[in-house]
Formats: structure tokens, sequence, C-alpha cells
């Protein structure tokens, strides 16, 4: 049998700010309390990002990590994806200013804005240039500073997100083209772009000249999300070729506690196989499956060779899946 070409991912790595949010640091600020915002959705604390850092900071920090884990330098990437939707400018794309920070060479750089599932779409994005030859050597970065897209006068929001960022380095890798392959085995990807209004930004440079703020309709949300993240899982282990039973881990966006028991309920995926981050990193958009996927492989929870499998809801409606051996 011929050997398949594989995108695997060789090093993954994050970094979460110094600064640390309790829900009763917020409850000072909005109308709130510890107790409803942990009963609701599990979320005890989150990051917040110094003034001075921006996006393309957090994610240079969770890139180094990443390149370290995978025994490469900056002058090996010829990709660099930074997933994101609160960018350090309008233009050019943070993964530019990713590029100029890491020291990296000239390649190609550029930004995937599906919010909440950027991760999921800029990973296969840097499959389909793995698999077109067109890069040896990539960097997929999750990176957000989510606290500054709120309206701090909105109970119903700003307690739900932090700052934060993931990457992971993505390399060519041979196999025999089933599941026992390392690498990226399967993908499902959607957008519902009429349901746009129950979660946006109200800003923008071609409407109103402004950055804006974060706007959600949550319970709306909430009832989409369980019901759309496991059609795509279902679809995700189909076009890979594998059952949920044999997912080692199961990574989610880590929005809400109850969304990630629901879906795991749903998939009839084991609690324990669930790595869960939402408590102490809450919602960090983008950036949240790679910060957990680090997690889990920093505690030794998560080993090269398992079968992983991410989730992710978010903006757009967005949402979708992924299946990877790592
Ligand atoms: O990553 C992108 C995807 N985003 C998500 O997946 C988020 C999905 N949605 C959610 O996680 C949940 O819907 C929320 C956590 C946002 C809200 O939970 P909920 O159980 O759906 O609450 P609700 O929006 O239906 O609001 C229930 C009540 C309301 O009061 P009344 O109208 O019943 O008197 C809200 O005003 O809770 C109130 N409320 C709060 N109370 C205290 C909303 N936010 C707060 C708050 N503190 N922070």
């Amino acid at each position: 049998m011929s050997p398949v070409l594989r995108s695997v991912v060789t090093g993954v790595g994050a970094y979460l700010p110094e600064e640390v949010v309790s829900n009763a640091e917020l409850a000072k600020v909005v109308d709130t309390s510890d107790e409803w915002i942990v009963d609701r959705t599990g979320i005890h604390e989150r990051h917040r990002a110094r003034p001075d850092q921006a996006a393309s900071d957090l994610a240079v920090e969770a890139a180094r990590k990443a390149l370290a884990a995978a025994g490469r330098t900056p002058a090996d990437l010829d990709l660099i994806i930074v997933a994101t939707t609160t960018p350090d400018l309008t233009f050019p794309a943070t993964a530019a200013i990713v590029q100029r920070k890491l020291g990296a060479p000239i390649g190609v750089a550029f930004d995937v804005q599906a919010v909440c599932s950027g991760f999921v779409y800029a990973l296969s994005v840097a499959d389909g240039f793995v698999a077109r030859g067109l890069a040896k050597c990539a960097l997929v970065i999750g990176a957000e500073t989510m606290t500054r897209l709120m309206d701090w006068n909105d109970r119903g929001t700003c307690v739900l997100f932090g700052d934060g960022a993931g990457a992971v380095v993505v390399e060519p890798g041979e196999g025999r083209g089933d599941i026992a392959d390392r690498g990226l085995l399967g993908f499902a990807l959607r957008c519902d772009g009429t349901k746009q209004d129950l979660l946006y930004v109200d800003g923008g440079p071609s409407t109103t000249g402004t950055v804006g703020k974060l706007r959600m309709q949550g319970n709306q949300v909430f009832r989409h999300a369980v019901i759309n993240i496991s059609e795509a899982v279902e679809a995700a282990a189909k076009a890979a070729g594998v059952q949920l039973s044999q997912i080692d881990w199961f990574i989610p966006h880590q929005a809400n506690q109850r969304i990630l028991a629901g879906v795991a309920h749903r998939l009839g995926i084991a609690e324990e196989r669930v790595i869960s981050t939402v408590a102490r990193h809450a919602n960090t958009s983008a950036a949240s499956i790679p910060l957990a996927w680090a997690e889990g492989v920093a505690d030794g929870r998560i080993k090269p060779g398992q079968l992983l499998l991410l989730e992710a809801m978010g903006g757009g409606l967005t949402w979708g899946a992924c299946v990877v051996r790592y």
C-alpha cells in the first residue's frame, strides 16, 4: 500500500496572562454573584491580559512553547495561521505580526476569523496546505483578548470570557491511510449565517468604524450548541472512520460546563474523558481548545498516539469538529 501524507501535530503550547480575575471581583462591577456564575456556567475565574499585551503577544508566548515541544525554531516555519476575533489591528493580520515578533522567515501568514470555531477552522486550512505540499512546518494559533470586547454593564456576557492563547505545530508525516495514523484524520465544519444576531460584535471597520462590543442571546446560543455540535462531531468521526467509543480525549470549546457536559452526555462520552478548563479559563474563544489541549499534555493525561476529538461553536453561527491522532 502506498504511504498517505498526513498533517501531524508535533507540538502543543499555551499561554495565559498573569492576572486572574475571580467571580467575586466581577460582582463588584456588575450585578452578579459567584453563585450565579458557577451554577450557570461552571466558571470560577478567568485570566486578563495586561493593557500593554495584544493578541499577538499572547500568541507569541504560546507559539514559542509549541515550537519547543516540537523541537522546532521560528526559522523552520513556512506557514503561520492565527485564529482570532480580537486582532491587534484591523490589518495587517495578527499572523504577520506574530511572524515579525518570532523572527520567522518570509512565508505564508494570515488570520482565520470564525470566532470560537476559529481554531478548528484554522487546523483544517493548515491541513490543506500540508496536503498540497505547500507547508512543511505550520504554526496554528488561537489567540484572544476577549475581555477587550466586553460591555462591562452587560452581566449576561461580561462574566463569561477570558484571555489566552494556545498553539500547535503541524508538519507532514507518513501514514498508511487508516485510523492508526498520527495526524488530522477528519473534519466537519459548518456556518449558518442566518443566526448572526444571536452572537456578534456591534461594530466594525466598514460599518460603524468602531471596534464594538460583544452581544449575545445566551440562552438561544445554548439551545443550538448541543444539537449543532453533536451533529458535527458525528460527521467528523465518520469522515475520520472512527467510532466515538475509540476517542481517548474529548477537547471541547470551553464556553460553559453545562454545554460540555450536555454534548458529552448526548454523544455517550464519559465525563472522565473530557478535558475541561472552563472553570479557570472561562471562554477564551479560538484559544480555548489549544489551551485545554496543552493543559492535558502538560499534566500527562494526553499522550502522543492518542485519539482526540475537538469541537467548537461560536459567532456566525459557526461550528465544527476534528478528529486527530496526536
Ligand atoms: O463561545 C460562544 C458560544 N457561547 C456560548 O456557548 C454561550 C451559551 N450560553 C450560555 O452559556 C448561557 O445561556 C448563559 C450562561 C449565557 C446564561 O445562562 P442561562 O441559564 O441561559 O440564563 P438566561 O440567559 O436565560 O438568564 C436567566 C436569568 C435572567 O434573569 P431573569 O430575566 O430570569 O430575571 C438573567 O437576567 O439570569 C440573569 N442573568 C444573570 N444573573 C446574575 C444573566 N446573567 C447573569 C449574571 N449574574 N451574570
